[in-house]
């Protein structure tokens, strides 16, 4: 699918319909995008702006407000490290700074080239295996910086499509 007229895929008429009359009505809306998209694209906030007769500013108070809406598509590569308090005893802090190194972005952001995203998340519960990082929902355990280099080119690799 491509994304080239996200308007025309999502009824944003029929969103606003749906959740015009309920309290807390411009979250759920704008969680109905993000279920669609796994972000909320600008151009749909604007529609909603302009025909649910909200002012744009207002939507992107809650989008900044509630960190669970994205602004920008989810990188091809989710890299997650875990930062609850046995990952982090073990080394997590190292294992951020390497991806750092690495990959030049810190915990948080998201390479320009939409590639990927990093992030720590909490107790993901292998504690067994701390440090654990995992890249798309897969995960690595007793992860030392020098298995970064070595993890992200076996994930990148993985979701390359043969033949
Ligand atoms: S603290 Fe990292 S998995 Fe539990």
């Amino acid at each position: 699918m491509t994304q080239e007229n996200l308007a025309t895929k999502m009824d944003v008429n029929a969103i606003i319909e749906k959740w015009k009359n309920v309290s807390g009505s411009l979250v759920m809306m704008l969680h109905s995008v993000q279920d669609q998209y796994g972000y909320v694209p600008r151009e749909l906030a604007m529609e909603i702006a302009q025909k649910a007769n909200i002012p744009l500013a207002r939507i992107y108070e809650v989008l900044t407000f509630y960190h669970f809406f994205k602004l920008t598509p989810p990188a091809k590569y989710q890299v997650a490290v875990c930062t609850g308090t046995a990952c982090y005893l073990k080394g997590a802090p190292d294992l951020l700074k390497e991806i750092e190194n690495v990959i030049g972005i810190k915990e948080g952001e998201h390479s320009l080239d939409g590639k990927y995203s990093v992030n720590s998340v909490r107790c993901i519960g292998c504690c067994g295996l701390a440090p654990v990082v995992s890249v798309n929902g897969k995960i690595y355990g007793q992860v030392k910086p020098a298995d970064i280099k070595s993890i992200l080119r076996e994930s990148t690799k993985g979701e390359e499509h043969h033949g």
